[in-house]
């Protein structure tokens, strides 16, 4: 009993330590109507506490444990939370912007309540969608200044890039601006040279990307650009040539492909109506051959033959020919086997 006592008396003692290490805030941003977990970093130091609570903004309680006891859910939070009694975490769902706050745990070992965890949690909405736009384009043979307005629905940026020979720069460097929403705006150049407008925060972003020749059209000298019109224009038909081609060859391979498929469930569908009806929605493609062929082969025939339009389908290149040959075997076929 004195040993218990003695080590309870140390980690009190030891406490306030573990106190000021976890008083730093951790700051926690979520989507609006996602879910977090507030963790207890060290939950397996946590023995022996009398008391332990979950509390928000200080003054509203979430939820309370005492040893040997089930954990109490606050009426507020009733299916709200989710609360774990092996580590003390909270899972906070489908988070509201009121829900915003602070979010402490403590324990109360005697004689003192000890703050074990304390996070700053920010409800955001997902930011608005953002336009970048041309206001206006000056060209000369070797350079163009372009003028873009970086547009959400509460606020806006405007921006000048300069291109000399194609590399470009932003006037003024990358411009930035916080939204009325707490949001941050930015237009600046990415690597490739492409201009980006960028809205965001810290759980969501959204982005309006134009390349620079979007912006300001290369190849202002007449001439240039009539010969590099002329090679693109080439080089664009052929490319339009090829993708007809392949587009007619796969359109033929298709229609073909589900021309041989109708053909053939209507042979299965007419072979099975012999033996069996309602069987055959359920493997038609394999079995009607299967049985078939294990009859044997000139029972084929005669099961097929009938249907000498079909037929042919399953080998699509000579329509007439199989047609004949099915016919012709059919008929002697009968007689030989009966
Ligand atoms: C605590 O337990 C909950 C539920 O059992 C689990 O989802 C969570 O990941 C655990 N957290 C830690 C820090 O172990
Ligand atoms: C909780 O506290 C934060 C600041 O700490 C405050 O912005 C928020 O409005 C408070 N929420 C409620 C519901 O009291
Ligand atoms: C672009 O802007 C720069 C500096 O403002 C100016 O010197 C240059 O003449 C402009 N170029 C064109 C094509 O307007
Ligand atoms: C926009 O900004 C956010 C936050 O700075 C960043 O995470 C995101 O990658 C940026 N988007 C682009 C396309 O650069």
């Amino acid at each position: 009993m004195e040993l218990i006592v003695g080590l309870l008396l140390l980690t009190v003692s030891l406490l306030p330590c573990k106190a000021q290490g976890s008083s730093a805030v951790t700051p926690v941003f979520v989507k609006k109507g996602e879910d977090v977990l507030l963790k207890i970093m060290k939950a397996d130091e946590l023995q022996k506490f009398s008391f332990f609570s979950w509390k928000f903004n200080a003054s509203g309680i979430l939820v309370t444990l005492t040893p040997k006891a089930e954990p109490e859910i606050y009426p507020r939070y009733t299916g709200r939370i989710e609360f774990s009694v092996e580590n003390y975490s909270v899972k906070l769902k489908n988070l509201q912007k009121t829900d915003s706050g602070v979010y402490t745990a403590h324990v109360v070992k005697i004689p003192q309540e000890v703050k074990v965890a304390e996070y700053n949690v920010t409800v955001q909405d997902p930011v608005s969608p953002v336009d970048l736009t041309v206001d206006s384009v000056s060209r000369s043979s070797d350079s163009c200044n372009v003028t873009v307005t970086c547009r959400t629905q509460d606020s806006h940026i405007n921006s000048t890039f300069r291109c000399v020979n194609q590399s470009c720069s932003q006037e003024g460097g990358e411009q930035s601006k916080v939204t009325t929403s707490g949001a941050s705006l930015q237009v600046y150049l990415d690597l490739n040279g492409s201009v980006i407008c960028n809205h965001s925060n810290q759980v969501s972003s959204t982005e309006d990307i134009k390349t620079i020749e979007q912006l300001c059209p290369r190849h202002s000298d007449l001439t240039q650009s009539q010969k590099g019109a002329s090679v693109t224009m080439i080089a664009v038909i052929l490319i339009l040539v090829s993708i007809l081609i392949v587009i007619v060859i796969v359109a033929g391979v298709v229609y073909h492909r589900k021309r041989g498929k109708y053909n053939r469930e209507s042979i299965e569908n007419t072979v099975y109506e012999v033996p069996q009806t309602a069987a055959t929605a359920q493997t038609p493609v394999q079995r009607p051959t299967r049985d078939v062929s294990e009859l044997s082969p000139t029972s084929t025939y005669c099961l097929v033959g009938p249907h000498t339009g079909t037929v042919e389908s399953t080998e699509t290149r000579d329509k007439p020919l199989p047609e004949s040959l099915y016919a012709q075997v059919e008929k002697p076929a009968k007689p030989l086997k009966k």
